[in-house]
């Protein structure tokens, strides 16, 4: 699958399929400067063939895990940059999961004040969620994503080949974004999900279709001013478990318990059914009263009040303003 858009005077590509990590030399241009990031989980065999296609490249391996999404990593991407001499004519490209290409991509719209980038997502949160729609972040001490700019990848390189090696955890944490923009935005989407088709015979197709609803919402709301909170569904209370949680329960695993505190009756059973059959939890392991302070730092908070997308039924959503100590009583 191809898919194109364009924001202001960037065009971003987005090129889908299995097999497609071989293009990418020629996607980016194999005679360019480039700089390869990755980090140390991701299987050295994809970054070797992404580096094999270009004649003048090096690589720099970050440490993983979210930990390192910060300034430190950020000084090594830039001393890696000068270090291969890259001017505006190079690149930078990222090959990882959406750690990696947040970093990456915040290292490429800062350096000599913005180089191109390309991001090749190996994790199933990263292809289908976190590569498109051009936000890159640092964390800066605890809050996450604190530091960062809006600079989108002249081309989003997805190859879902490269899941096969991604563990049970991680594919199924990526699996609750791809449910939460089902639950919102694509009702059919959201009945394959729950049909009793293997996740491996439908991964294409499900990863297609969310990046379809990414980009559409993206396109109509590039700087999230409106639209583009409904990708928010979930998170209010999912950030505030991840806070608390330090680290011992994934993005996507938060955002799976706070999905189900904004539903319809209904909605909230067929939700619990869904994340139970991929190991995602249902409820928040913390009481109300102690993330009353994670929400009430909400960085998207305006005038006291946070927007929360509620969904009363697959494929249907309305916005709820509501306040911190409104959103805590939720949860019991
Ligand atoms: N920019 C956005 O719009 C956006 C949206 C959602 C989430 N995010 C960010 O994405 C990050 C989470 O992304 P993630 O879930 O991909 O985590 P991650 O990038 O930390 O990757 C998870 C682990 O999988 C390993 N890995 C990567 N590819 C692999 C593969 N193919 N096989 C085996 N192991 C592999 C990594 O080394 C890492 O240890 C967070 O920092 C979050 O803030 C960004």
């Amino acid at each position: 699958m191809r898919l194109t858009f364009g924001y202001r005077d960037t065009v971003c590509e987005i090129v889908e399929g299995r097999g497609s990590i071989a293009s990418v030399g020629n996607l980016v241009g194999k005679e360019r400067n480039v700089l390869v990031v990755t980090d140390s989980g991701v299987p050295v065999q994809y970054v070797k063939s992404v580096l094999a296609q270009f004649s003048n490249a090096s690589l720099l391996t970050i440490p993983q895990g979210e930990e390192n999404k910060n300034f430190n990593t950020l000084e090594t991407i830039i001393a890696a940059l000068r270090e291969q001499e890259i001017d505006r004519s190079g690149a930078l490209i990222a090959v990882g999961g959406g750690m990696t290409g947040d970093i990456a991509g915040f290292a490429a719209s800062c350096y000599n004040r913005g180089i191109d980038f390309y991001n090749v997502p190996t994790t199933l949160l990263a292809q289908a969620d976190a590569s498109i729609g051009g936000k890159t972040a640092l964390n800066f001490g605890h809050i996450k994503n604190m530091v960062g700019t809006f600079h989108h990848p002249r081309c989003v390189i997805i190859d879902t080949d490269t899941l096969k090696t991604l563990d049970a955890r991680h594919l199924y944490s990526g699996l609750a974004e791809v449910i939460k923009m089902a639950a919102t935005s694509d009702a059919a989407l959201f009945s394959m999900l729950e049909s009793d088709q293997p996740l491996t015979d439908t991964l294409d197709e499900i990863v297609a279709a969310a990046l379809r609803i990414k980009c559409d919402v993206v396109l109509k709301d590039p700087l999230e001013q409106g639209l583009r909170k409904v990708l928010n569904f979930g998170h209010t209370i999912g950030h505030a478990i991840e806070v608390a949680s330090d680290g011992k329960l994934s993005h996507g695993e938060c955002v799976a318990a706070g999905m189900t505190y904004f539903c319809s009756d209904d909605m909230r059973k067929r939700l619990e059914k869904m994340l139970k059959r991929y190991n995602l939890p249902v409820k928040s392991p913390f009481a109300g009263a102690a993330l009353l302070p994670n929400i009430s730092q909400d960085k998207k908070r305006k005038d006291g009040l946070i927007t929360t997308v509620y969904v009363e039924s697959p494929g249907t959503f309305e916005f709820r303003k509501m306040t911190p100590e409104e959103v805590a009583s939720l949860i019991s």
